[in-house]
Formats: C-alpha cells, structure tokens, sequence
C-alpha cells in the first residue's frame, strides 16, 4: 500500500482537508507533520461542517488512526477544545488519536509574543493568525522549548513553565504589555495535559510500526509551499517547512518509506496574510467573496485572490516532486467569460520563469498571462471527466502542463461526491 505526501501547492487554503477526506478511504492512518491551530482544514459530510485546526481531518472517518506528528506545535489548550467540539458532533477520537509526546507547545507567551512582534512591526508585519507559531518554533529552534513529554512530568513542568514565564515576562513587560500569571497558565495546562494523557504515544515507532505491518499512511500537509520557512516568501512565511521534506522530518518517517507526492492547487490563487502575490486582482476577489468564498477558516479573514500563478505552481511541483496534482474549486470560475493564467513575471526587463528568492524582487514582478475562453456553464454537479464542459478540460489540463505534472483529481464543489478522478 502507498504512502502518499499531501501538500499546498500555493499559499495555503488550497483545499487540502477536502482532498485528505476523499483520499482518506484508501490509507490507515492520517498524519499531520508540522504548522499548528494557525491551520484550518474544511470538510464537509452532508450539510455538515468540520474546520478541524491540529487534528488531522482523518478523524472524520470512523475507522482510521490520526497522529499528530513530532514536527507539530500544539497548543494543548486549544487542542482539547477542539476535541471538545468534535466530540459534540459526534466524532470519536479516543482510542484513534495519538500525539507525539516529542512535538512542542504553544504556551501562552507565545501568543502574546506574536500578537505584539506583528503591532510592533507595524506596516512590515506578517499578518499572522496570532496563534503564537512563530515564537514556538523559534523556542524549538534556540532549545528553550516545551514538549508534550514535559507536560507528563508534574514536577518537571512546573519548574520549567515558572522559569519560561519570568523570561517572557520581562520582554512582555518591556514592550509595554502584561506579564502572564504562572499560576493560571499551569492549572490550564495541567488539566490539559491530564486530558491528553491516554492519547500520547512515541508515535516515530507507531508509524513505522504500521508500515511494517502493510498498513498505508496520507501526510496531511498544513499551509502550502510559498509559505515554508526556507522556500516560501520569506520573510512572509509560516515557521515550518510545510513542503513535502516537512513530512518526514516531522514525522520520523525516511524518504524512502514515501511512494508518492500529491499537491493540491485551487483552479485560482488566493493568500490570506501579508507578503507578494503577484497575480492579485480585485475583480476576482470580489467576483469569490460576492458568492460568500474566500474567507478564513481559521481567523475569518478575507482571503486575497488573483489568476492562477503557473510560476508559482511549477516552482511548487519542482520543490515538492509532486507526482499528481488536485485541482479544487473549478467551480468558482463558471461564470467568467475569459480567464487568465500567469505564465511568467515581468520586472524591469528582466523575465522570470522561476519565482525569485528576494520577495521585495517578487513584489515588484508583474505577470505575464495567457488568456482562456471561459465555459460559462455550471460544473458542479460534474462527476466523470466527460461531464466537464470542454473549455473546462482544456484550461484544466494547461494548468497541469504549465505547472508540469499530472492531473489526477478535479474538485467541482466542497462535498466528497463532487470529486473527479482523471
Ligand atoms: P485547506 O486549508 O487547504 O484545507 O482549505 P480551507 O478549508 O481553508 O479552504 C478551502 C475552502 O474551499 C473550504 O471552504 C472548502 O470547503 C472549499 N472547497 C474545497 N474544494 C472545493 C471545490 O472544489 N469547490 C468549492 N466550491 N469549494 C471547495
Ligand atoms: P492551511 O493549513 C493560509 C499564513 C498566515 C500568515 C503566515 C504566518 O489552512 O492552509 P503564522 O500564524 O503561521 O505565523 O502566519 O502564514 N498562514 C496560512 N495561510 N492557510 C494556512 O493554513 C495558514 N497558516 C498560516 O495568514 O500570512
Ligand atoms: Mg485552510
């Protein structure tokens, strides 16, 4: 059975969780390898909607195992409610969740250091979902963080969390805001952490485990490729490798236990947070949000829109090795009359076939497009390839030469049936 490495191909959003979900039926056990509750992953069963943020979307099948991985921040807190919620639609998670107990947590400072980095930057801030990512991997990084094992250790925890509040109080205090209390931020994670207990495990050996068995994994893949800390627009990234090495890494799965790579790309482009996009366009934005799409699922945010980026998308293909790409959201250009695709950058006289490393350099490009016919015709109710209308399949299958790899699956609408296998 294949092992199969789910990846954002774009800026993240790119509708990851609804792909995971169809993709789910086939494998055991559903990763997730890195990023955090900065994550909203959409899945929608009947009228029913799931926005699940750590737990991997795997949950929404009853009889599959979900793990959050080593590479993942989690914010236990957070992590229980969203349990909770789960819980109260009636999906089981004991006995199927397991939590690495080698990923780090997100504490409060974390958050409060993240909300004040961003107003101190001002006009250059990141427009992060304040969910206190960044400052977590930097204590991952500098060695001065919390892991989930530490919280299993009362003595240990308490030692460590009294030391990490005092330091981070006094940079909070220096920037103007409220120290944190020791006290409150121990009764919530100590009751946290007791309610995680059961669920965590040394989940490197469990994985590896299950593969020796014969069973498959899917890593769910969290943001998209333009927003890793190393490949993405940096400095308006995420934390984290969110690329396909990220799924090992993050998971202690090795590379070559990995059969294939699968992106996923809306048939537009959208970003939520700061930082260059080159193809942004206002009449597409308004043209998505009119219809209600295009908004958060983790902060509400609109989400910036544009033309589909083929730089972009093939930059991701390169980077992540992708065998198979999933095309979401074909739908939500139905009503267009010509529809645009970026094919190159323009900066000065200078042309760019890649994206640039230098995202002051990327905010200057302008695109370069090839136009298309729109098909004007509704596509959601499509379920064989045929059923698509034919300038439908001929701007599909450009975007998946351009961006240079395979079109497997098409996404004509959020529910599992309105999917179509190429
Ligand atoms: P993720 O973070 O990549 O999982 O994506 P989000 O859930 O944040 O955003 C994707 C949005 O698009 C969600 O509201 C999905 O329900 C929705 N969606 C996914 N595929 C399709 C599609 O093919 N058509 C439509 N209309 N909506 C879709
Ligand atoms: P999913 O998994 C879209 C963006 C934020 C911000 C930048 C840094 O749902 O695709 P952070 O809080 O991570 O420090 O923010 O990254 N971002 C996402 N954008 N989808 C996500 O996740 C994102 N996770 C982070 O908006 O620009
Ligand atoms: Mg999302």
């Amino acid at each position: 059975m294949a092992n199969t490495i789910l990846v954002g191909a774009q800026w993240g959003d790119e509708g990851k969780g609804k792909i995971i979900d169809v993709l789910t039926e086939e494998v055991d056990i559903v990763v997730r390898t890195q990023g955090g509750n900065n994550a909203g992953h959409t899945v929608f069963l009947g009228d029913t909607k799931y926005v699940l943020h750590l737990v991997p979307s795997g949950i929404l099948r009853p009889r599959k195992r979900c793990v959050i991985g080593n590479g993942v921040v989690v914010d236990p807190v957070g992590l229980v409610e969203e349990i909770d919620v789960l819980e109260g639609q009636r999906v089981r998670v004991k006995g199927r969740l397991f939590i690495s107990e080698t990923a780090h947590l997100v504490l409060p400072y974390h958050r409060e250091l993240d909300a004040r980095r961003e107003i101190r930057k001002g006009r250059q801030k990141i427009g992060t979902t304040k969910r206190g990512i960044g400052p977590a991997y930097g204590d991952k990084a500098a060695r001065t963080g919390l892991r989930v094992i530490d919280l299993m250790h009362a003595e240990r925890f308490a030692g460590q969390l009294r030391e990490r509040v005092r330091e981070n109080n006094a940079v909070l205090r220096a920037w103007g805001a409220k120290g944190l209390s020791f006290e409150r931020v121990h009764a919530a994670y100590r009751a946290a952490g007791d309610r995680l207990r059961p669920l965590v495990a040394n989940t490197m050996i469990l994985l590896n485990d299950a593969i020796a068995r014969g069973q498959s994994l899917l890593f769910e893949g969290a943001q998209g490729t333009f927003l890793d800390v190393d490949h993405g627009t940096y400095p308006y990234v995420t934390s984290s490798n969110t690329t396909a090495g990220g799924a090992c890494t993050g998971s202690g799965v090795p590379p070559h236990r990995m059969d294939r790579v699968v992106g996923v790309m809306k048939a537009y482009t959208t970003r939520v947070g700061e930082g260059p996009l080159p193809t942004e366009n206002p009449e597409i934005a308004d043209l998505l949000h009119a219809m209600g799409r295009e908004f958060g699922a983790t902060t509400g945010r609109p989400r910036r829109c544009g033309w589909f980026d083929a730089v972009a998308t093939r930059h991701a293909c390169r980077v992540n090795g992708i065998d198979e790409l999933a095309v979401t959201n074909v739908d939500g250009l139905d009503t267009l009359e010509t529809i645009r695709v970026c094919i190159a950058y323009r900066a000065g006289r200078t042309r760019y076939d890649h994206v640039p490393s230098d995202a002051e350099v990327l905010a200057a490009c302008e695109p370069v497009y090839a136009e298309f016919p729109g098909w004007r015709t509704p596509t959601q109710g499509a379920r064989r390839w045929r059923e698509l209308p034919v300038r439908a399949r001929e701007y599909l299958q450009a975007l998946a030469e351009l961006s240079g790899a395979p079109l497997g699956i098409v996404s004509v609408g959020p529910a599992r049936a309105q999917t179509i296998f190429r």
